[in-house]
């Protein structure tokens, strides 16, 4: 979607606002002109390293890596949508915003379409499915079959999609609903010249719902096992964005608020059995893992989440995944994987809501949770083990913000690996690099890493003893291929020396070639490091080592989740996890 006269109304209200004084409400700030610098609201420190430069409109940390715009800034400190930045802003500025009538242009198709109107077709669209139900005994048994109540059925907006190519265009018709509408609005498929069919078809339908009630999506499950994919989603439009969305949030406002934490599951089945049998504090995620995002939502609520995940290798992966993307959320997590391989759904069934109360309490804390994850994938009773599984775990550490969570989740790994606790303060002190900020892809933009955390990292270590002493290239090229390297901008300097040293037979010219102003900054700083030239081939070997190890490990985790979202491909995925995981073993063994 294209979000047209949006773009200009941002940009005019970026340029109004004095970000040195938006900020300079939540920031002491120093110093003269349009460079300014202060304490970083976002994680603790003694020295300013938060930096405003107001004439071209953005901040930067040089501390923790935050960065952005006006916007940017008040969505994290305000812990606020994108939208809600922008509101506050529109007023202190004087900008008007059309909020409500503002018109989406379809990319694909050059639709023109407003909010008002895609929500007005799924109103219709959801009453539609619901009156369809009756036309379907097929859809009443299965709902049966899932125990739903007339009264879930009616509340959640259930429906069922007749197996016809067209019944909700046709429906629509009468409605002056135009096909390519629906295209637009993702509720139909684009077949050719402006025709299309329904994208739901022979389905039992889940409405979605935004925190105001109104449907803007929806999910479709087949009712039976061959019927691929078993739950259909709408595509992301400019009301549904998976990422933001919790299903049921609406609903379960009040009962978030009134107990004082909230379930999440992963499934609509499970939300709705644990709601229908009084459990309400729940939400589920649609369509995707647990994110960030979501994190902030929930925040708005409540500060304590529980997440439950299905007993099977997936949802193991899932929750450390989820670990991992709220550690610096600050959140108060704990996490619940089921027993038995059952999801909520099965278990409440069986075992009815108070067993799954009592269960909901045996839900572990995520710092006792990942340490004890990460220290059972390796025999820590070894130096070797013991020194792995901090590794692992060093990344995490490195992106909680409060000081106080980071210390403690310092002290718990060092009693459970059998440790002394100071070991880790230097250790960590030592890596402070922060993978996250050399991830280019997902944020879409390139950004300068760290530089200094990026010295200290086991990538940057790597490269930088070939870089200081490339008579080892030869033998570190028969072990880690650049695919090794699982951060983009670290591959490409690997790749980029693979190069050269191929080309030329040394490193003296590799500043010459070296394009990439980016690349160019990190390996002239990888190359001012001095190394210990008594240990460096020692240390190229661990190096190496700890490389293959962390590859090995994402491309398991990769698999495990593909074999999620891609269950068609289960065999093959299995296979490659399996392969991963004895090449790792070996490795561990030495
Ligand atoms: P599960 O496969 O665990 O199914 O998917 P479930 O929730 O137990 O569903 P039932 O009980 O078989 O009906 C969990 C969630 O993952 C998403 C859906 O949001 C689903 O609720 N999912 C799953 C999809 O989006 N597409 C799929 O094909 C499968
Ligand atoms: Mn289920």
């Amino acid at each position: 979607m294209n979000t047209g006269p949006d773009e200009a109304i941002k940009e005019e209200i970026r340029s109004r606002a004095d970000i040195a004084k938006v900020i300079g409400r939540y920031v002491q700030l120093q110093g003269k002109g349009t460079s300014l610098k202060g304490l970083c609201p976002f994680h603790k420190e003694k020295t300013p390293s938060f930096h405003v430069n107001a004439l071209k409109g953005f901040f930067h940390c040089f501390g923790c890596g935050k960065g952005g715009d006006v916007f940017n800034f008040l969505q994290e400190i305000e812990n606020i949508s994108f939208f809600e930045a922008l509101k506050l802003l529109a007023d202190e500025t004087g900008v008007q915003l059309r909020s409500q009538e503002r018109v989406f242009i379809d990319e694909k198709s050059g639709v023109q379409i407003s909010k008002t109107e895609l929500l007005r077709i799924h109103e219709i669209a959801a009453k539609f499915y619901y009156s369809m139900i009756k036309s379907s005994p097929e859809a009443i048994q299965y709902l049966k079959s899932r125990g739903l109540s007339a009264e879930i059925v009616r509340d959640f907006r259930l429906g069922f999609a007749p197996p016809g190519w067209t019944s909700l265009i046709d429906h629509c018709k009468k409605f002056g609903i135009s096909v390519s509408t629906l295209i637009a609005g993702g509720l139909a498929i684009d077949k050719d010249n402006g025709n299309g069919y329904d994208r739901f078809r022979n389905r039992v339908i889940f409405s979605l719902f935004d925190l105001s009630g109104k449907v803007i999506g929806f999910a479709g499950r087949g009712m039976s096992e061959k019927e691929q994919p078993k739950y259909l989603n709408s595509p992301e439009t400019i009301l549904y964005r998976k990422k933001e969305l919790l299903y049921g949030l609406c609903m379960a406002r009040q009962a978030i608020k009134e107990n004082g934490y909230v379930i999440v599951v992963e499934g609509y089945m499970d939300y709705l059995a644990l709601f229908q049998s009084g459990i309400k504090n729940v939400v589920a995620v649609s369509g995707t893992a647990f994110t960030e995002e979501h994190a902030h939502l929930l925040k708005r609520f409540t500060n304590k989440i529980i997440l439950i995940f299905d007993g099977d290798a997936a949802g193991q992966t899932a929750a450390k995944r989820a670990v991992e993307v709220l550690a610096p959320v600050e959140v108060d997590m704990s996490i619940l994987i089921l027993p038995d391989d059952e999801d909520p759904d099965e278990f409440i069934k069986r075992a009815g809501p108070d067993a799954f109360l009592e269960l909901i309490k045996t839900a572990r804390h995520w710092i006792p949770f990942i340490i004890e994850k990460v220290s059972s994938e390796f025999d820590i009773s070894t130096p070797f083990g013991k020194s792995s599984a901090v590794t692992n775990l060093e990344p995490l550490l490195n992106i909680i913000k409060d000081p106080i969570v980071a210390q403690s989740f310092k002290k718990e790994l060092a009693e459970k690996i059998g440790l002394d606790e100071k070991i880790l303060y230097t250790k960590s002190h030592n890596n402070r690099y922060n993978y996250k900020s050399l991830n280019l892809e997902s944020s879409g933009r390139v950004e300068v890493p760290d530089e200094e955390k990026f010295l200290m990292s086991l990538e940057g270590r790597f490269l930088s003893i070939l870089l200081t002493t490339p008579e080892y290239i030869a033998e570190a090229s028969q072990y880690v291929v650049p695919e090794t390297l699982t951060d983009s901008v670290s591959s490409d300097i690997y790749s980029f020396i693979l190069d050269t040293y191929e080309d030329t037979g040394s490193l003296d010219t590799i500043l010459d070639h070296c394009d990439d102003q980016v690349l160019k900054r990190l390996i002239t700083s990888l190359l001012v490091r001095n190394s210990c030239p008594d240990h460096v081939h020692e240390e190229l070997v661990q190096k190496i080592i700890h490389l293959r190890e962390k590859y090995l490990r994402v491309r398991i985790r990769d698999a495990k989740l593909k074999m999620k979202s891609e269950p068609h491909r289960r065999a093959e995925l299995l296979k490659e996890m399996q392969d991963f995981t004895t090449q790792l073993q070996e490795l561990q063994r030495g």
